[in-house]
């Protein structure tokens, strides 16, 4: 089935060039958005934005590092220059882990995580809120993880970090929703990006961990996440406010309790 749900909508998000942004941005270009798509990588981006670009979608790259807030500026300043200030839908997706515990992992790591993952997202929902609300509204996803959800062992600054903006994203949501801007964050399992199936490539008891950890016996693909992001960008979540949309196959709806062989068991009741 065709959708053209973001038809004469504008759309702005991070991360455009890789993983689950890439998979964002060429399904908000495909239903007929015009994108600004932002990442540092300017190599990867050029990759990415050529072929939609070749059969005539509407992405214009803008390479900046969210870490400064200059960049960010200046990708909401293209923004301005293509439509106006007309921003239908922003979406944060750029971000990044880093390992250490909590012991460990000095303060300047702790400065350098918080500013790519939560700094960024602060200033980039600033500068579109600023935006939506002088054009009608709009809709703002920001990327959490099940990682906001609850601790993992070694991951404490990331963690950390991603329940920040699932918070920050409640909280904008009651600031602006009189100005008819909705803000939602995904908070995606693990999902199968180019640079994490590389990792698994080698570590295969790890990428049967993975597959084991839901229901599914799989891990996510971007492109399933990326349905679940327009699905919150869009229309079609109009009444869908201030919460977190989990798109982790079912990973964490189980207890963690000791599992039972379900075809073995028998009920003596
Ligand atoms: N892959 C997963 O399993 C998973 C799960 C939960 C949450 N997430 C989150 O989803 C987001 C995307 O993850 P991914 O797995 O697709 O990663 P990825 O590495 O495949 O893609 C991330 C993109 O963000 C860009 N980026 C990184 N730092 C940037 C910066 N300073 N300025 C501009 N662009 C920058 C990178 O260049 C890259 O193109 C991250 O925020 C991550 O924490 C990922």
């Amino acid at each position: 089935m065709t959708m053209n749900r973001f038809e004469d909508k504008v759309a702005l998000l991070t991360g455009a060039a890789n993983g689950i942004g890439r998979a964002t941005m060429e399904r908000l270009a495909g239903e007929g958005a015009t994108v600004v798509a932002v990442d540092h990588q300017a190599g990867d981006l050029a990759d990415a934005v050529g072929p939609l670009t070749d059969e005539g979608r509407n992405v214009t790259p803008v390479v900046a590092d969210v870490m400064e807030e200059s960049g960010i500026e200046a990708a909401f300043e293209t923004l301005d220059h293509i439509s106006n200030g007309r921003l239908d839908a922003s979406i944060h997706i750029a971000g990044n882990s880093m390992f250490g515990t909590i012991e460990d992992l000095a303060s300047e790591d702790w400065e350098r995580l918080w500013r790519l993952n939560v700094l960024s997202t602060v200033i980039c929902c600033r500068l579109a809120v600023r935006r939506m609300k002088t054009t009608g509204g709009g809709a703002i996803v920001n990327m959490s993880s099940i990682s906001g959800l609850a601790g993992d062992p070694g991951w404490g600054a990331y963690n950390a970090a991603k329940a920040a903006i699932w918070n920050l994203t409640q909280c904008l949501a009651w600031e602006v929703g009189r100005y008819n801007i909705r803000a939602n964050a995904i908070c995606p399992g693990p999902i199968g990006t180019r640079r994490m199936l590389a990792s698994l490539e080698t570590a295969p008891e790890q990428a049967a961990a993975y597959a084991r950890s839901t229901p599914l016996g799989r891990i996510g693909t971007p492109e399933e996440c990326a349905a679940a992001i327009c699905f919150l960008a869009s229309d079609d979540a109009s009444f869908v406010n201030s919460t977190m949309l989990v798109c982790d196959g079912g990973l964490t709806g189980v207890t963690g309790q000791p599992r039972f062989d379900m075809d073995s068991y028998s009920f003596a009741g």
